[in-house]
C-alpha cells in the first residue's frame, strides 16, 4: 500500500508520462537492449533498431500501462490481472527482467523529468514499478 505522499508522486510523474509514452517507453526499451542484451531474446519478432515503429508502438504499451495502473493504486491487483496472466502464463518471461526493465524507465523518468525527481519521487515511483513487477510475476506457479 501507498502513503499519501507516494501516490500523490506516482499520479503526478505519470500524469506527465501520459501525453508522450511512445517516445518515453522506446527510449526505455532502447536502454533496456542496450544495457541488457539478454532482454532481446523476447523480442526476436520485433525491429529493435533506434526509433522503429515496434520499439514506439510496444514502448507506449508498457507505458500506457503503467499510466492505467496509477489510477488504481489501491486494486493494483486487479486492474493488472489480465496483464498478469500473459505474462505468467503466454510470455513466461524470467522474473529477473523486471527489475532491468524497472531500472529502465527509472532513469528515462530521472532524465526527462528531473525538476520533479527529488529522493521521495525516485523512492515512491521504485516501490510502484516493484508493486506492478510483483503482480505481473506473481501467477508463475
Ligand atoms: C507485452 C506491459 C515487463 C515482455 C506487454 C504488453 C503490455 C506489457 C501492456 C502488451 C499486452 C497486450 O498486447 O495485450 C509490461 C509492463 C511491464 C512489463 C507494465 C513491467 C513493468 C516485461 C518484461 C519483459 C516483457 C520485463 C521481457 C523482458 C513482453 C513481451 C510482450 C509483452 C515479449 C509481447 C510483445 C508482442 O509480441 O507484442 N507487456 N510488461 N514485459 N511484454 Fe511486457
Amino acid at each position: 500500500t501507498f502513503t499519501d505522499t507516494e501516490k500523490a508522486a506516482i499520479v503526478s510523474i505519470l500524469g506527465k508520462v501520459s501525453g508522450n509514452v511512445n517516445a518515453l517507453g522506446a527510449e526505455a526499451l532502447e536502454r533496456l537492449f542496450l544495457g541488457f542484451p539478454q532482454t532481446k531474446t523476447y523480442f526476436n519478432h520485433f525491429d529493435l533498431s533506434h526509433g522503429s515503429t515496434d520499439l514506439q508502438t510496444h514502448g507506449g504499451k508498457v507505458l500506457g500501462a503503467l499510466v492505467e495502473a496509477a489510477k488504481h493504486l489501491d486494486n493494483l491487483e486487479g486492474s493488472l490481472s489480465k496483464l498478469s496472466d500473459l505474462h505468467a502464463y503466454n510470455l513466461r518471461v524470467d522474473p529477473g527482467n523486471f527489475k532491468l526493465l524497472s531500472h529502465s524507465i527509472l532513469v528515462v523518468l530521472a532524465s526527462h523529468f528531473s525538476a520533479d525527481f527529488d529522493a521521495t519521487t525516485h523512492a515512491a515511483l521504485d516501490k510502484f514499478i516493484a508493486v506492478v513487477s510483483h503482480v505481473l510475476t506473481s501467477k508463475y506457479r
